[in-house]
């Protein structure tokens, strides 16, 4: 008997963050090799599969993740054309969409749901017009209750499921979330400070350094442990060693690690005195992974009031010597120029766009080292990115 929950393929969009789109699809293919069809845009990347896969929801470089129920054209943009597309959208298969979110989670007999709709052009309307005239119509096809949200905030507790639709141009394409919440919370980051580093372009640092078992690697400005958390997440057996000048950042990194449960050596050191790399022993480091301050939400303090340098400084002598650097700084630090000026060789100088702000992401070779490469999966999936003029060498 045919079953179409187990039987027919689906199709899924990831949101991820600008300008790295080529790891989110590098990530993707690697976690689920049956992935068909994929295809990178701006800030997303879409794809099918046979049937819903557990791996999706443990995707560490990706924003979130959805299930595509369907898409309507000629949306329109008169103040009537939200009740038109409610319409039309009901036609989708809403229960048939339930029912594969459930082989994935447990929802109750009548699950709360919202509905969150982005729209891009001008339009006569506004995102809450479409969201409540979806949200009614859908409900009874969800079997679930409509948490409606306006101007003012939303209904308080997390809904069982978000439904998203994405109006563009005249298409709008119609999804569900597949977990509960967005995959860029992470459940152990419980205690953070000013400037901490959204989750998933912390595992996009890691995918790009490649880290293996038996290697260590550092973090020199750990703040609440982001990047050395998903770094262990990232490879079991890899030494994961993490420090910040402050005290309480220290303390935070400690408390989201035990939440997480993984195993990450700190240290309280200055990022431009020699301490903090010794920690590799006298060969140094393997990698250092990290997101230095940019005297923007967080200040240098010690050693690095005035300038990163004595940091840059510290990185050369740190790292052994097939050692590699993976950092994310905010532009105006121009850390490309800084890095090449010492010597550096850069394997990526790329930017990405996070709360608005443009940041490079850059993986480098130490002066005298063989050099440093993107490893092969985001290598390739970069070139595509290039190919297709998503990216340029350089940023978007
Ligand atoms: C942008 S935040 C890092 C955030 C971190 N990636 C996270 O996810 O929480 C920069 C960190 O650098 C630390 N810092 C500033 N000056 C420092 C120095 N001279 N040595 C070490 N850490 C320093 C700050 O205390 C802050 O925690």
């Amino acid at each position: 008997v045919h079953d179409p929950v187990v039987d027919d393929p689906v199709r899924l969009r990831v949101r991820c963050v600008r300008g790295l789109e080529w790891v989110a699809a590098d990530e993707v293919r690697s976690s689920l090799p049956r992935a068909g069809d994929l295809v990178m845009a701006n800030r997303e990347v879409s794809f099918s599969l046979p049937r819903l896969d557990p791996a999706l929801l443990a995707l560490r470089t990706v924003d979130d993740v959805f299930l595509v129920v369907g898409q309507v054209d000629d949306v329109g943009s008169t103040k009537a054309a939200p009740q038109a597309l409610s319409g039309r959208l009901a036609g989708l298969g809403w229960g048939l969409a339930r029912h594969r979110i459930e082989q994935l989670r447990a929802l109750p007999a009548r699950p709360g749901f919202d509905v969150v709709a982005s729209l891009e052009g001008r339009r006569g309307f506004n995102r809450f017009d479409v969201e409540h005239a979806v949200g009614a119509a859908t409900a009874p096809l969800v079997g679930g209750t409509y948490l409606a949200r306006t101007s003012t905030g939303r209904p308080t507790g997390e809904p069982d499921l978000t439904v998203r639709v994405f109006v563009r141009g005249e298409t709008a394409l119609a999804a569900v979330r597949l977990g509960r919440r967005p995959l860029h919370r992470r459940d152990y980051k419980q205690n953070t400070g000013k400037g901490t580093l959204h989750p998933p372009l912390a595992a996009a640092l890691c995918r790009l350094a490649a880290p293996s078992a038996g290697q260590t690697l550092a973090d020199p400005f750990c703040g609440d442990g982001t990047i050395a958390i998903e770094a262990a997440l990232a490879a079991p057996g890899l030494r994961v060693v993490a420090s910040d000048l402050d005290a309480d950042r220290l303390a935070s990194t400690r408390r989201n690690a035990e939440l997480c449960g993984v195993q990450i050596d700190l240290h309280r050191a200055d990022a431009g005195r020699p301490g903090w790399a010794r920690a590799g022993g006298p060969a140094g480091v393997d990698l250092v992974v990290t997101n230095p301050p940019w005297n923007v939400s967080v200040d240098g303090t010690g050693s690095l009031r005035e300038s990163l340098d004595p940091f840059w400084g510290r990185v050369v002598h740190g790292l052994t010597a097939g050692g590699r650097l993976c950092a994310i700084t905010d532009g105006s630090l121009d850390a490309p120029t800084a890095l090449r000026r010492r010597g550096f060789q850069l394997a990526l100088a790329t930017q990405t766009r996070i709360a608005g702000r443009v940041s490079h992401v850059l993986l480098a070779a130490p002066p005298g080292s063989a050099g440093a490469r993107l490893p092969p999966g985001p290598a390739r999936w970069r070139r595509a990115a290039l190919a297709q003029g998503l990216v340029t060498e350089d940023g978007f």
